[in-house]
């Protein structure tokens, strides 16, 4: 078994985008500058999004973080999304979901110009992804091909189960790995809650992409021997042991599973570094678009 370091190739990635940065600053351009929006004080949230304003300044990009309470209105956060709508030293921002149950995720989205949107999760951009046009691809889906491309795990022609139908990972994951492309070009299944005979289907997978939300769901049981596994959950899991109290695991039974793949990421250090990698790769495209 090898592991798929999403870590160290999201480093690389890094690296790259700030030569990049450093180049088009020396031309006398701004560098890309992301803008972030976060409501609430959820501790996950919380962190994802400052890991994403952290990642913002090791490459050089400018990053501003809208830290709202998690008691502000719709109205007040669509205004804030038209204010950075229209501010021209945006390149592109986010809002971190899930939003409090008073706010319409669909509603938010929707109102984000697609131009700016480097989430890759509005409609207009949703489609063109299904079409295979050019345009902001989400950054966890298009983490794991980059991840795959990096690797030359070859896709083409080959059985990819995707387990967990979620618009932001799940259902884009499966319309990528479909669509003409390198990585791509898969057969693939997308299963869900509602699926029968799981674990038949998933031992067909030469590739199983893994995010549906459950702690080590997938055991031994369920993996082809030489197959790819992708694991894109991340749970916090109290353990007295550690120092902080607590260890992350993902939707996979990494010590079961490990032995039997050829590849595997790791949690942590797998897909989510890899996600960063992806935004702050969108938020450059949006960058140079604007340039
Ligand atoms: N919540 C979980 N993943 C994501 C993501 O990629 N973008 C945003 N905006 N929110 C998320």
């Amino acid at each position: 078994m090898d592991l798929l370091d999403g870590k160290k190739t999201s480093l690389d990635i890094q690296k790259e985008l700030s030569e990049k940065v450093k180049s088009i600053v020396k031309n006398g351009l701004k560098p890309p500058h992301l803008a972030a929006v976060l409501v609430g004080d959820d501790g996950a949230s919380r962190t994802y999004v400052n890991a994403k304003v952290k990642a913002c300044e090791r490459v050089g990009f400018k990053s501003t973080l809208h830290h709202l309470s998690s008691d502000v209105s719709e109205s007040e956060l669509l205004k804030i999304v038209n204010q950075l709508n229209a501010d021209d030293s945006v390149d592109g921002f986010i809002v971190q979901l899930p939003l409090p149950n008073h706010i319409d995720d669909h509603k938010i989205t929707l109102a984000i110009s697609p131009n700016k949107d480097v989430d890759g999760f509005h409609p207009e951009n949703v489609g063109k992804m299904t079409l295979g046009l050019p345009t902001f691809l989400p950054a966890t889906p298009n983490g794991v091909m980059e991840l795959l491309k990096r690797y030359n795990i070859p896709t083409e022609g080959k059985n990819t189960v995707v387990i967990g139908r979620s618009s932001i990972v799940g259902t884009p994951m499966s319309i990528l790995m479909s669509r003409k492309t390198n990585p791509g070009n898969s057969t693939v299944t997308l299963a869900h809650s509602r699926t029968q005979n799981l674990e038949e289907i998933c031992m067909k997978a030469d590739i199983l992409i893994v995010a549906i939300g459950i702690p080590e769901f997938v055991t031994s049981n369920m993996v082809k021997p030489n197959a790819v596994v992708i694991d894109v959950g991340i749970h916090r899991i109290e353990d007295a042991s550690r120092k902080n109290g607590f260890r992350l695991i993902g939707d996979v039974n990494f010590s079961e599973v490990s032995s039997k793949c050829s590849y595997i990421t790791p949690v942590p250090g797998g897909v989510g570094p890899m996600t960063i990698a992806s935004l702050l790769m969108n938020t450059y495209i949006a960058s140079s678009e604007r340039n």
